[in-house]
């Protein structure tokens, strides 16, 4: 087995690069990778996480269940969280969900499978029958309202059909986009000169985060049920009863679906739906198969966010063969080369691919990629997707061998490997491709949010030489955008109002901006909490940064290492002359909840569960997923499952809403 300090290293690499993906891919709008190579990563971390729970790190993707909601929407706390599912790759692991399911429940069962839509998940809220809001998903707990786009599709009834309707209802659903309106779209788009899109799950979703209604209006969307949320005023026993009344009410439902009481009627049916994916007129990437009963669905329980009883089953990436015309090198924020293949344009799984990143020099050789070869690529549904394998068979001879450049093609600087990486880094501080990443990363949404900044205005301003540090952006002239490419009064006025707008980040939007390796967002809060502000960071030792909850040794390492660095600190230091840092709310040293640990399940009768969640943080305290022996309190709600069952048997206290509510005063 790997040295726990490499296992560590790597898990904590995984965990960045899937948050950075999940950024792209849920936040933005704009995925980075393919699925395959997402599912990978995802699934050696689940693995490195299995064998090392104690190695998790709190930030870990697997702890979570999407993206953090923009910030242009105003935000819906859901009343049950949106969870995501566990998959199965193949027909074996598929096979192993069955056995494991049936060790779970009790009596006889059966499942319900039906297709799995490739689109954004959305969350309509009903009540006494009327459409009240609707929903993404969010980060799982909260999402963005986007009530007004979601009115604009046909195939969301605005009123149950029905004399009775239940007090509240809350039904999940897929917003998708038929492949060929987005073909067409795509054709628009282009014609207008305006941004296309990779697939149709990103139109899709692009059309329904859109401010302007008549955006959403003017694209043929559509919503397929599926998902039952919270509910008065009504009960159902099995998903396959749900999505009947689902149809009577006026929702649309996937038309196949099937009761299956064998997994071999599920695997005939898997089969079925796979002959027919390519003439579906909509994506799909797999089944979801799930456990008919909802008791028994509870009875199965969950791990951390995905219930027990359910899987999404999913269909083989789809692949293409194309020929690789050029190999690329980008250059990234800590200065990592990495080859990209420009190729032949493809369509693929619903997009036209170009690039295909290879990783990495290791990588190359490995599967010995040559420019001018024929590649089998792999993509289902994102941006970037990856060479498979060479096409050996199909050289002629004019293959070229590719190694990367000993100097940084950007700027000309030595370029190291560190031993036992695989990545080639340029290491001069003051590369122009480091500096425009660095940059971009600053201005993004989860550090600054710097609204207009793109990416081309970026490079522009490093162009001219405004921009040598993320601080210079504060010194900007409303009349220097003029100067920019399509840049006129208005607009100039607009980015320069929306920088200036910037000066008082909330502190740990500040340090994640910062860029400190190992750093992502969550570890940038907890920081925030205990330090209360950026100037106790600098002299903070190793030792003290460990004591932070979730901080390890190499995490502690890289916050130290970047404050001690004279070029990073410099900096840090510029940017603290122009921005006023908002400090996170202090929690009093007797603040009540201080060390508790919090798990909330069911519905609580007034309280959301972000709300819930709001008094504990505010007290203190921490909220968790799941019940074990430190969890302190659990707070229960109607409809409570399997977590309630657990805190009885482990002997944990639970409490009602009011008892709660009680305690928190
Ligand atoms: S059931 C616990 N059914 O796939 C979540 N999900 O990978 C219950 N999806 O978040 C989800 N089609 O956005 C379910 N027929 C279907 C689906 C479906 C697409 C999406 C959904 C979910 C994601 C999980």
């Amino acid at each position: 087995m790997a040295p726990a300090s490499s296992t560590k290293t790597r898990m904590a690499e995984l965990v960045r690069e899937i948050q950075r993906l999940d950024h792209h891919y849920y936040v933005l709008d704009e995925p980075l990778a393919s699925d395959a190579e997402y599912d990978r990563l995802l699934r050696e971390l689940q693995e490195l996480e299995a064998q090392h729970p104690d190695l998790r790190l709190p930030d870990s993707p697997l702890l979570r269940v999407g993206g953090k909601p923009l910030d242009k929407f105003s935000k819906i706390s859901h009343r049950q969280p949106m969870l995501s599912l566990a998959n199965a790759l193949n027909e074996k692991e598929f096979l192993d969900f069955d056995e494991r399911v049936r060790k779970l429940v009790e009596g006889q069962l059966e499942y319900y499978a039906e297709l799995k839509f490739d689109g954004l998940s959305i969350n309509l809220t009903y009540q006494d029958g009327q459409f009240v809001s609707a929903a993404t998903r969010g980060d799982g707990e909260i999402g963005e309202e986007v009530t007004q786009n979601i009115r604009t599709i046909r195939s969301v009834p605005l009123k149950l059909n029905t004399k009775e309707p239940p007090a509240l209802i809350e039904v999940r659903g897929e917003v998708v986009l038929p492949i060929q309106d987005f073909e067409k779209l795509n054709r628009d788009q282009e014609a207008k000169g305006q941004k296309t899109f990779a697939n149709p799950r990103n139109a899709a979703a692009g059309s329904v985060r859109q401010l302007d209604p008549s955006v959403a209006a003017s694209r043929p969307l559509t919503v397929f049920c599926y998902g039952l949320g919270a509910h008065e005023g009504i009960r159902f026993k099995r998903l396959s009863e749900f999505e009947e009344q689902l149809k009577k009410w006026g929702f649309r439902v996937g038309e196949w679906n099937r009761v299956c009481s064998t997994p071999q009627e599920v695997l005939k049916f898997y089969r079925e739906i796979e002959a027919k994916r390519d003439s579906l007129p909509f994506e799909i990437d797999g089944i979801v198969v799930k456990l008919d009963r909802l008791d028994q669905v509870d009875q199965a329980g969950y791990v951390s966010r995905n219930p027990r009883g359910m899987i999404a089953f999913k269909y083989p990436p789809r692949q293409e063969s194309t020929v690789i015309e050029e190999i690329i090198v980008q250059v990234g924020r800590t200065g990592a080369l990495t080859p990209v293949a420009l190729v032949k344009p493809v369509r693929l799984g619903g997009a036209t691919v170009r690039r295909a990143t290879l990783h990495n020099q290791d990588e190359i050789d490995r599967k010995d990629i040559r420019v001018g070869d024929h590649v089998l690529i792999q993509r289902a549904g994102d941006v970037i997707p990856e060479v498979v394998q060479v096409l050996a068979d199909r050289r002629n001879g004019s293959e070229k061998k590719f190694k990367l450049p000993n100097r940084c093609p950007v700027c000309g600087s030595a370029v190291e490997r560190k031993e036992g990486e695989a990545v080639v880094r340029c290491v001069s501080r003051n590369c122009v491709a480091q500096l425009k990443e660095r940059i971009r990363h600053f201005v993004a949404k989860g550090a600054l949010n710097i609204e207009g900044l793109g990416e081309k205005i970026v490079e522009q301003l490093v162009d001219a030489g405004w921009v040598k540090h993320p601080a210079d952006l504060f010194d900007l002239k409303e009349k220097q955008f003029l100067e920019l490419e399509g840049f006129a009064e208005k607009s100039s006025q607009k980015l320069f109002e929306a920088i200036q707008g910037a000066r008082k980040p909330e502190l740990y939007r500040l340090i994640y901006g910062l860029g400190i390796r190992h750093v992502g967002e969550q570890t940038a809060k907890v920081l925030a909490q205990k330090f209360g502000g950026l100037e106790p960071l600098f002299d903070a030792s190793v030792e003290a940064l460990q004591e932070v909850d979730d901080v390890g040794p190499e995490v502690a390492q890289s916050i130290h290492d970047f404050f001690k660095d004279p070029v990073s600190a410099k900096e840090a230091r510029a940017l603290l002359k122009v921005l006023n840092p908002v400090l996170p709310k202090k929690v009093a040293a007797n603040a009540p909840f201080l060390g508790k640990t919090f798990v909330l399940t069911g519905t609580l009768p007034t309280l959301s569960r972000g709300d819930a969640t709001k008094i504990i943080e505010d007290l203190g305290g921490k909220v968790s997923g799941s019940v074990s022996k430190k969890t302190d309190y659990v707070v229960a709600g109607e409809e409570a499952g399997s977590k309630l069952v657990k805190a009885r048997e482990l002997g944990v206290t639970v409490l009602d809403e009011a008892q709660f509510l009680k305690l928190s005063r």
